[in-house]
């Protein structure tokens, strides 16, 4: 296992200790690992989320490299299942897969006009692997014992088997046991392990899109295209799928079409 060396720790006499990459409080008489909510100035924030639109039409105006990978790079921080990122980002650059990519959009404006077309890909082939790769990264000295247990447990839970044999005998199991104590009913099958990794993927392409709006550009995500001309194109497994296509740009003096539409909130928050 490669857990990294345990660093020295100098106390402060607040009851905090130091490390080059972590601090730690102590509560309750146990060291814990402490990292402290910054201030966040709400109306910025806000800004952000309520300038964000859809973009139909972008400018020719290019967007900088390190602006695309900052992007990116928020995206990889979304919240995602396990922790277990099981999502790819595919920045497309050839000029050629390009112009194939917006006919594969339908042609959509969006996509004749975006900057950057980044296809946001869901997997479900690498839970195994990053169960294995979360224990060798693990960012404290010692693993605690229910992390271990976890991510070992994690590549069978969600082992769905050929044809959903041992995903179905897993359902029928949890079912039983379900009559009387609450119990997971999945992800098991290969759907429901799509539908998993997509639930996280799509919270990876919302901080794309925010990310791009703090930055001063903006987005429009497409689920209108050819998913299997998409997978031909990126030469994808049975076991990846296109979440969304986010078409990136400047934003043109009539690239939001009608203002934004949202229904009555009490349509859909509930109190119970
Ligand atoms: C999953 C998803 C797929 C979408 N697909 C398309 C699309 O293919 N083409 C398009 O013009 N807009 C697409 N949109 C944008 C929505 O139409 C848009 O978010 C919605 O109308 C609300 O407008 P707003 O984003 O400006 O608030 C998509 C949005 C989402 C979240």
């Amino acid at each position: 296992m490669n857990a990294p060396e345990k660093a020295p720790r100098t106390s402060k006499a607040t009851g905090e200790k130091d490390t080059p990459q972590m601090k730690t409080i102590v509560v309750d008489g146990k060291e814990r690992y402490f990292e402290p909510a910054p201030a966040i100035k709400t109306e910025e924030f806000r800004k952000v989320v309520i300038s964000r639109r859809s973009v139909r039409k972008f400018t020719d105006k290019p967007i900088p490299e390190d602006v695309l990978n900052d992007c990116i790079d928020m995206a990889l921080l979304a919240p995602n299942s396990s922790g277990l990122q099981p999502w790819d980002f595919y920045v497309v650059k050839s000029e050629a897969k390009k112009k194939k990519l917006v006919k594969i959009c339908f042609s959509q404006m969006a996509a004749q006009t975006a900057a950057e077309l980044i296809v946001v890909v869901a997997r479900t082939d690498r839970i195994a692997e990053f169960s294995k790769r979360m224990l060798d990264e693990w960012p404290t000295p010692d693993i605690p014992t229910i992390v271990k247990r976890y991510y070992k447990l994690i590549p069978i839970h969600y082992a769905s088997g050929p044809l959903n044999t041992f995903a179905l005998a897993k359902k029928a199991a949890f079912a039983v046991g379900g009559l009387l104590y609450p119990v997971p009913r999945g992800p098991f099958t290969e759907s429901e392990l799509r539908l998993w990794a997509a639930k996280s993927t799509a919270l990876a392409c919302e901080n794309l899109m925010l990310a791009f709006r703090a930055h001063g550009f903006d987005t429009c995500a497409m689920e209108g295209f050819d998913e299997s001309r998409v997978n031909k194109l990126l030469n994808l497994t049975s076991e990846a799928f296109p979440v969304m296509i986010i078409a990136a740009g400047e934003r043109a003096p009539d690239g939001v079409f009608h203002p934004q539409v949202r229904f009555d909130r009490k349509l859909f928050v509930h109190e119970v």
